[in-house]
C-alpha cells in the first residue's frame, strides 16, 4: 500500500515525526549518524555521572534527581524499581532524549547529550525504542500500520519492504493473525505486544520501558517481558525497564533502586525494598 493512498497513515506519521522532531527543524531532516561507529566495546551504552535535574523556576524550583551515577553495558537488562514520585520516569525521559538534561553528564551510545542541541536529541530519539505503561498505539491505525510507522521514521528503510518487516515482527510477537486488527479489537496484552513490535522492529540499540506491565494481568505481563527479554537478547539490545511489578524482577541482569531522586547501589535486596 502506498503512503499517498493512506491519508491516515500520513497523518499519523506526521504526528510521530513531530513527536520525534523539534518544531524548529524540517520534519524530514535526518543526520547520518551510525550508532555502531559511536560505541566501542569498552564504552558503556549508557553512562551517567553526577546527573541532577530540577523542575520549576525561581522560588518554585525543585530538585528531583540528585547526583545520579550509572553505567549500563551493551545487551544488559536492567530493572529500576522504587516508590512512586521518586524520579524514575524523569530519569528515563532524560536518558531517552525526551527531555533536555540540565546538569552533569549523560552519554548515550557514546554521545554526550547533556547540553545537546534539539537536533541532536531528535537523532538520538530515533535510535531508541520506547515502551510506555499505556501502549500509546494510534487507535486509527491497524497493528501493522502502527509497527510500520516506526520504520517510516528511518529513511534507510524507505526503499525496503517495510510492510513485510512489520508483518514479520508481528509474527515474532505472536500476532500473525492480528496484523490487520485495530487496537480496540485487541486485548491489553496484545496491544502491549504490538507496542513491543513497534519498539523493536527497527533494531534499536536501547529500549526504555516505563511500567510496561502495569495495565496487564499476571500472565500477560509475564509474557510481555519474556518476549522483550528474548528479542533483546537476539538483537543484542540494552533494556532499562522501570517497574513496580515484583513478579518480573527475575528477567533482569541487574536491579537498581530509585528513592527520593537518589539512585541506590546495585545488588539491592528487592524483597525488602519493593513498595
Ligand atoms: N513535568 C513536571 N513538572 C514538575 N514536576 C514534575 C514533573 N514531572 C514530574 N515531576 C515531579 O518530579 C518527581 C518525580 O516524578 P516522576 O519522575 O514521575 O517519578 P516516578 O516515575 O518515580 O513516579 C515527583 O515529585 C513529581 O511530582
Ligand atoms: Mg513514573
Amino acid at each position: 500500500m502506498y503512503r499517498e493512498q493512506l491519508p491516515c497513515v500520513n497523518y499519523a506519521l506526521l504526528t510521530l515525526r513531530i513527536f520525534f522532531s523539534d518544531k524548529t527543524f524540517m520534519l524530514q531532516e535526518s543526520l547520518p549518524i551510525n550508532s555502531s561507529e559511536l560505541v566501542t566495546n569498552l564504552e558503556p551504552v549508557i553512562a551517567v555521572s553526577n546527573l541532577n535535574h530540577y523542575f520549576g523556576e525561581g522560588g518554585l524550583r525543585k530538585q528531583v534527581l540528585f547526583y545520579i551515577n550509572l553505567e549500563i553495558k551493551a545487551g544488559e537488562i536492567v530493572i529500576m524499581t522504587g516508590p512512586s514520585g521518586s524520579g524514575k520516569t524523569t530519569f528515563l525521559t532524560l536518558l531517552g532524549g525526551l527531555r533536555s538534561a540540565q546538569e552533569g553528564s549523560l552519554k548515550i551510545l557514546g554521545q554526550e547529550i547533556c547540553g545537546a542541541s534539539k537536533r541532536e536529541l531528535t537523532v538520538l530519539r530515533r535510535q531508541i525504542g520506547y515502551i510506555f505503561q499505556a501502549h500509546n498505539l494510534m487507535t486509527f491505525l491497524t497493528a501493522k500500520e502502527n509497527v510500520r510507522m516506526s520504520l517510516e521514521l528511518h529513511d534507510e528503510y524507505l526503499n525496503q519492504d517495510i510492510d513485510g518487516k512489520a508483518i514479520t515482527m508481528l509474527e515474532t510477537v505472536g500476532l500473525a493473525d492480528r496484523v490487520n486488527y485495530y487496537p480496540e479489537k485487541l486485548s491489553g496484552g496484545q496491544k502491549q505486544r504490538v507496542a513491543i513490535a513497534r519498539a523493536l522492529v527497527s533494531h534499536p540499540k536501547i529500549v526504555l520501558a516505563d511500567e510496561p506491565t502495569a495495565a496487564l494481568d499476571k500472565k500477560s505481563g509475564r509474557d510481555v517481558v519474556e518476549l522483550m527479554q528474548k528479542l533483546a537478547k537476539e538483537q543484542g539490545c540494552t533494556i532499562l525497564l522501570v517497574t513496580h511489578d515484583n513478579r518480573i524482577l527475575d528477567i533482569a541482569d541487574r536491579i537498581i533502586y530509585m528513592e527520593d531522586g537518589l539512585l541506590k547501589s546495585d545488588g539491592v535486596d528487592v524483597t525488602t525494598s519493593m513498595h
